[in-house]
């Protein structure tokens, strides 16, 4: 659901670069990454753990200082600004946890840790207050009537709720939901998604999905971009991602996950090994230690992102693989 053409991404990471510590334990998280998210739109990010995907969640947010390249958020450069500068902008992004046991203070009632978001931004007072935070409730599937209660009070389902009732308290245009369902029960993972699903259609405010399961990913996306050790491996709609993956890490990806028919294709080429270390990343493709189909070039050079037309692009420099995978 992206906007009109000539809009304006709503977010663009322009070669964003993070390295955490110095040599020689420089920690290369996020090399070089561009890819934006337009307004109304829900991104996936997806890759195994480790990949870089919660650092760039936190260099949006400007949790942490970028080490290079850039982050435009509505038109202005926000990588350099001011905690002071950035507060008026703090409010239109939001994000959700993976943790709803962490992420929400065990001795504030549910109406404090709601009522918090709307203090914190002067958006309502008094009753105006308690009725928005009513509104809340309700609109993430909660009694008006909990307001009172703790945390503990609920189940990890229902505080996730909470935790998206937090979020969207400042009507954000940009929700980060960082593993939002990973630390729920299957069954409660597809009511959440729902829910996210069914404010995203409701409210139009765009999303920055973070999760390792391409399952999970591929239900909720319009876009999806697939980071592998910190550098994007693939960026396109979701469903020719998870239909037609372009790229060797994303069929791999698309492998690893459990198919309930097993007389369904599948695709021969499981990920074996472990994922190298981001201390030392393989020089030329980062995937190459891991790739059925690397080359001896593979290793001299960065693989450029490639553009397949499709909206699609992908960093890989052979265009000779048959990339015939029925999923
Ligand atoms: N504050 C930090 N200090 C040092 N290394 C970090 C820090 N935060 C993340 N990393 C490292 O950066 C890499 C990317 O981490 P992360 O973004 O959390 O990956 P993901 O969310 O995809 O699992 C990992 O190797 C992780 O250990
Ligand atoms: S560039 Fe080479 S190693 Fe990297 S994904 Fe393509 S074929 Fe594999
Ligand atoms: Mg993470």
């Amino acid at each position: 659901m992206a906007g009109p053409m000539n809009e304006a991404p709503l977010v663009e990471m322009r070669a964003l670069t993070k390295h955490f510590g110095r040599p020689p334990m420089l920690v290369h998280a996020v090399e070089n990454v561009s890819f934006s998210v337009n307004r109304g739109e829900v991104v996936g990010l997806v890759g195994e753990s480790g990949s870089g995907k919660s650092t760039i969640g936190r260099l949006i947010l400007r949790a942490i200082d970028v080490t290079s390249g850039s982050i435009v958020f509505d038109g202005t450069p926000i990588e350099a600004m001011s905690q002071r500068a950035l507060r008026p902008l703090r409010r239109r992004m939001q994000m959700v946890f993976q943790d709803p046991y962490a992420s929400l203070n065990p001795r504030l009632r549910v109406s404090d840790i709601i009522g918090e978001a709307i203090d914190a931004h002067g958006l309502a007072r008094g009753a105006a207050r308690a009725a928005r935070i009513a509104e809340l409730l309700n609109i993430v599937g909660l009694e008006a009537g909990h307001a009172g209660r703790f945390p503990h009070e609920f189940s990890g389902g229902q505080r996730q709720r909470i935790g998206i009732a937090r979020a969207l308290a400042v009507e954000p245009d940009l929700i980060i939901a960082d593993e939002p369902v990973s630390a729920l029960d299957v069954s409660v993972q597809a009511q959440v998604l729902n829910l996210l699903q069914d404010l995203r259609l409701r409210f139009g405010m765009a999303m920055l999905f973070i999760s390792h399961d391409l399952d999970v990913i591929r239900l909720i996306c319009d876009r999806i971009v697939v980071l592998y050790l910190g550098r994007i491996m693939e960026i396109g709609p979701a469903e020719s991602v998870c239909g037609s993956p372009a790229h060797p890490y994303t069929q791999a990806l698309l492998a690893a996950v459990p198919r309930p028919d097993p007389d369904r294709p599948r695709i021969r080429r499981m990920l074996h090994g472990e994922i190298p270390s981001p201390l030392s990343p393989p020089s030329g493709c980062v995937f190459r230690t891991r790739c059925p189909y690397a080359l001896e070039a593979c290793a001299s050079a960065v693989p450029p992102l490639r553009d397949l037309g499709d909206g699609r692009v992908i960093a890989c420099v052979r265009d000779d693989i048959e990339f015939d995978v029925p999923v």
